[in-house]
């Protein structure tokens, strides 16, 4: 009933001419995955001529972020959610936690960038995840708990269905250190929990949590195992058009 969704984060990775040849290596390698949504979100600079060169193809294209603001104005620096869908975008990650921590993203801004990429018309993959520190010391859940409502604060029933969640603990990101499946799941199940409480039971079954963190073709199958686990969002491993095709592929 939920479609998984297979999704590669290229952070701030490759030149244009990189980018394209990755995406075209990875288009013949996943045009028969109708398993699974497959989206790309490389960088900005490589956004348009990717999206240009995927046109017609199974592979959706993300911006790794926006602005919280919609209308254009004097921001040096930032993007706003319809260029992301003027060239090509489809989807956009909101609320990374390399956002949050290295950028100082706030919950209230997360909520604003949401706010903005729906009206835009994108469908938003909102990112949450708690420090290793946070874990130990038992605050896991409500750490997530408060990223989801405050990111999502008055959205209505209609723009949940352009949500996507990626539970990306920080101490499994780019660490080799991947979440147990059974660790995943719990949280997945508690982010359902938390969607059925503050919304309603239909939006929570129908929403989609992908994990994040350390994910590689030889953890997918046990993840994706996972009854509250939709898909991934993969880091380093969705740099390499093969390797990331083989997490694509994992009901093979
Ligand atoms: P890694 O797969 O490199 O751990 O990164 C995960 C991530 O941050 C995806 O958004």
């Amino acid at each position: 009933m939920r479609k998984p969704i297979i999704a590669g984060n290229w952070k701030m990775y490759k030149l244009v001419a990189e980018s394209v040849a990755t995406a075209l290596a990875l288009r013949p390698l996943v045009a028969n995955a109708n398993h699974c949504e497959v989206i790309i979100a490389p960088p900005f600079t490589s956004l348009k001529t990717v999206a240009d060169r995927l046109e017609g193809s199974n592979i959706k294209v993300a911006g790794q972020n926006c602005s919280t603001e919609l209308k254009h104005g004097a921001h040096t620096g930032e993007i706003a959610a319809d260029m992301l869908r003027d060239v090509g975008c489809t989807h956009v990650i909101i609320g990374h936690s390399e956002r949050r921590h290295l950028y100082a993203e706030t919950d209230s801004m997360v909520n604003h960038k949401t706010q903005a990429a729906l009206a835009a018309g994108l469908t938003v993959i909102l990112c949450v995840g708690e420090t290793l520190a946070q874990r130990e010391a038992g605050h896991a859940e409500p750490v997530v708990r408060g990223q989801l409502e405050g990111g999502l604060r008055g959205l209505t029933s209609n723009d949940l269905a352009r949500i996507i969640v990626a539970y990306e603990p920080v101490w499994a990101i780019g660490t080799g250190h991947t979440a147990t499946p059974e660790q995943a799941q719990e949280m997945h199940a508690f982010i359902r929990r938390v969607f059925a409480e503050r919304h309603n039971e239909d939006a929570a079954e129908v929403l989609r949590i992908l994990y994040g963190g350390s994910v590689k073709p030889d953890n997918v199958v046990g993840l994706m195992e996972q009854t509250d686990l939709d898909g991934a969002l993969v880091g380093g491993a969705s740099l390499d058009a093969e390797t990331f095709a083989q997490i694509v592929h994992f009901n093979l």
